[in-house]
């Protein structure tokens, strides 16, 4: 569903690649992982998959698709299609939790009763049906999370990219977010991207898994097989911070 074909990603011309030569697949369906130590370049491949960055060279295929020959109005029908969630959630303090998931239907030109009606489903989907009144300020992290899921949701995409989703959370909320998410890529067969430099992350929710350290992939199987047989030092080393 998602290819990221010899991709090479530079900020500028001299300094080191953020990304260099990343080939990767992701099937539908999948949760597929992308662990790396900061600065690996994670942030930047999550990012090319929905067109926020350009690649240098290469190209990322959706369905076949290359995201970078797509005209304005494909480009947004693309990113109607993926939704994204974030490290500090990115809700908007001055409204509620339902008109932040509101906000991007509301972008999208759906009527205020259509709207409405959506809300209240997605919001039912998350389990903050009791919360919608409230404001981000009154809800716990794991809570604004799903507020974020929830609006990521909102018109209805087929890929959900996640960046650092739950690093910011206590483990308790950590492991209730994965669950909401494993049970939406079970639920809607919602394909899910998840960057994260934690293993135990990638041990609870992904099938595939990505290693990538420096901007190029060293790793890449099923979590049982890397977990399994980890060959590249950047790989053990992660390992190691998890036993530790
Ligand atoms: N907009 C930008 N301009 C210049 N350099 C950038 C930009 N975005 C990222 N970089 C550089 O690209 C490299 C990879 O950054 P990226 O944010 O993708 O890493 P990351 O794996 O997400 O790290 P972290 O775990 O800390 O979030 C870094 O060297 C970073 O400084
Ligand atoms: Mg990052």
């Amino acid at each position: 569903m998602i290819d990221l074909i010899d991709i090479a990603k530079r900020f500028d011309g001299n300094g080191a690649p953020a990304l260099d030569g990343v080939s990767l697949s992701v099937a539908r369906g999948e949760v597929f992982g992308v662990i790396g130590p900061s600065g690996a370049g994670k942030s930047t491949l999550i990012r090319l998959i929905n067109a926020l960055e350009r690649p240098t060279s290469g190209r990322v295929e959706i369905e076949g698709v290359d995201v970078m020959g797509l005209a304005p109005g494909g480009l947004r029908t693309l990113r109607r299609r993926i939704g994204m969630i974030f490290q500090n959630f990115g809700l908007l303090s001055s409204r509620t939790v339902a008109q932040n998931v509101a906000f991007p239907l509301k972008l999208a030109g759906i009527g205020a009763a259509d709207r409405q009606a959506r809300v209240a489903t997605l919001l039912d989907r998350v389990g903050l049906t009791d919360h919608a009144a409230k404001y981000p300020a009154q809800l716990s992290g794991g809570q604004k999370q799903r507020v974020g899921i929830a609006r990521a949701l909102a018109t209805g995409p087929d890929i959900l990219l996640c960046d650092e989703a739950t690093s910011a959370l206590d483990p308790e909320a950590t492991r209730s977010v994965l669950a909401l998410l494993r049970q939406l890529n079970q639920e809607l067969g919602l394909t899910i991207v998840l960057i994260t430099h934690e293993m135990d992350v990638v041990r609870a929710v992904c099938d595939r898994v990505a290693v990538l350290d420096r901007g190029q992939v060293v790793e890449t199987g099923t979590v049982d097989a890397v977990f399994a047989d980890a060959r590249h030092p950047a790989t053990r080393r992660m390992l190691a911070g998890l036993d530790a």
